[in-house]
């Protein structure tokens, strides 16, 4: 593919301007040629902020643009699965935010498009392409933990729900809460480092008790909170417990948007018969290890790279060169997997036997 490879980004919100549009400015050959939103005005404004593109408010306008390539999809979880399957069946190529979906059978037919159609379909694994995570992936293939039997992921904040009563608070909307929004870069980091194990039964409870009376919960701060709607609806989990077993490591989790703990944790657990890691989510680990008889503890440091960057890079990569990267569809939908057996066993109190 010689000629610029022609971008659409549809949703122009918060996770657009901040990660997707700046990386596509940078990526050499790439074209930003249409911004989409059903705000008008937020088309409208990136336009004029980027000096580059025509907005359009409708996606359907512009599906059958033979000049356009590909599409990434910005927009909340409940339009993830359609966007994206109505530009693939218009043979464009997809980067979409993560989750996959709301619900795992979205994301399957997500994947059943992308392979019937031959389009590139990516999710915003963005985790994956950052510096840590894939040391600590090296790590474990090296076999430096010796066998991970067992990894614990914490993803835990005091009291912060994102925008109460909007788009991330309404099941509908979001397909969930803590789980789906925060869980999901967790599990599915820890399935890319740990070698793709494939989920086999999973058990959880997944807790909707401090954000349900909307208008009297007391917070310090708020992520989203221009979102927040007092008389808005809120019915997903503001906490989580699960056990995965996979035909890999166990893995268990504790995550919470609120807990009336004060406690902030965000790390993963790596745990092996030789060595162990602790990685703090978007930064640094610790390798603790046995050499010549003694306990040893490694701090590691690394210069952060813009994982979002390569996430985009790597997508023009695979749209020119027809490849799949650690971020195609059929990575994802084991996450989702695993996220609708959690539900699912939440709701039905028992362990759920992961079928495929
Ligand atoms: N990878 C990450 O680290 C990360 C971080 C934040 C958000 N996200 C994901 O990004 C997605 C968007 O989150 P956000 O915080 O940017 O939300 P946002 O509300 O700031 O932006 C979403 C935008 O999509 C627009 N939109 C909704 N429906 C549309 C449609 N049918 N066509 C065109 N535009 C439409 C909305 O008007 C809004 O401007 C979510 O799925 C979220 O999970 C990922």
């Amino acid at each position: 593919m010689s000629k610029d490879v022609k971008i659409a980004i549809i949703g122009c919100g918060t996770i657009a301007n901040s990660a997707h549009i700046p990386a596509y400015l940078k990526a050499p050959g790439v074209e930003i040629k249409y911004f989409c939103d059903i705000i008008p005005e937020r088309a409208d404004a990136a336009v004029e902020k980027y000096g580059c593109g025509t907005a359009v408010y409708d996606y359907h306008e512009i599906l059958n643009d033979p000049e356009l390539d590909a599409v990434s999809v910005c927009t909340h979880n409940d339009f993830h699965s359609i966007i994206s399957i109505d530009f693939m069946r218009a043979g464009k190529d997809v980067l979409c935010e993560k989750p996959a979906a709301r619900i795992l059978s979205e994301a399957l037919e997500m994947q059943r498009v992308a392979h019937e159609t031959g389009a590139i379909l990516n999710i915003g694994v963005c985790n994956r392409f950052g510096t840590q995570v894939n040391q600590v992936k090296k790590m474990i293939d090296d076999g430096e933990l010796g066998e991970v039997y067992h990894v614990y992921a914490s993803f835990r904040a005091y009291r912060s729900i994102p925008g109460i009563g909007g788009d991330f608070t309404r099941k509908a909307s979001a397909g969930g809460g803590a789980l789906i929004d925060w869980g999901v870069h967790y599990i599915d980091l820890i399935l890319y480092c740990c070698g793709e194990p494939k989920p086999i039964t999973a058990s959880g409870e997944a807790f909707c008790k401090l954000g349900k009376n909307i208008k009297d919960y007391v917070y310090t701060s708020m992520w989203a909170e221009e979102t927040k709607e007092e008389d808005g609806v809120y019915d997903v989990d503001d906490s989580v417990v699960g056990l995965v077993r996979t035909d890999g490591p166990v893995i268990s989790f504790n995550g919470a948007w609120a807990q009336n703990i004060n406690q902030k944790e965000t790390y993963i657990d790596f745990i092996g018969t030789k060595g162990g890691i602790r990685l703090q989510y978007c930064g640094d680990f610790v390798y603790y290890g046995v050499k010549n008889g003694m306990l040893t503890e490694t701090a590691t440091s690394y210069r952060k790279n813009n994982f979002y960057e390569e996430e985009v890079l790597s997508f023009v990569d695979c749209i020119k060169n027809r490849t799949h990267n650690q971020a195609y569809i059929d990575y994802a939908v084991e996450t989702s997997r695993i996220l609708q057996a959690i539900y699912d066993s939440s709701e039905q109190h028992r362990e759920i036997v992961i079928e495929r």
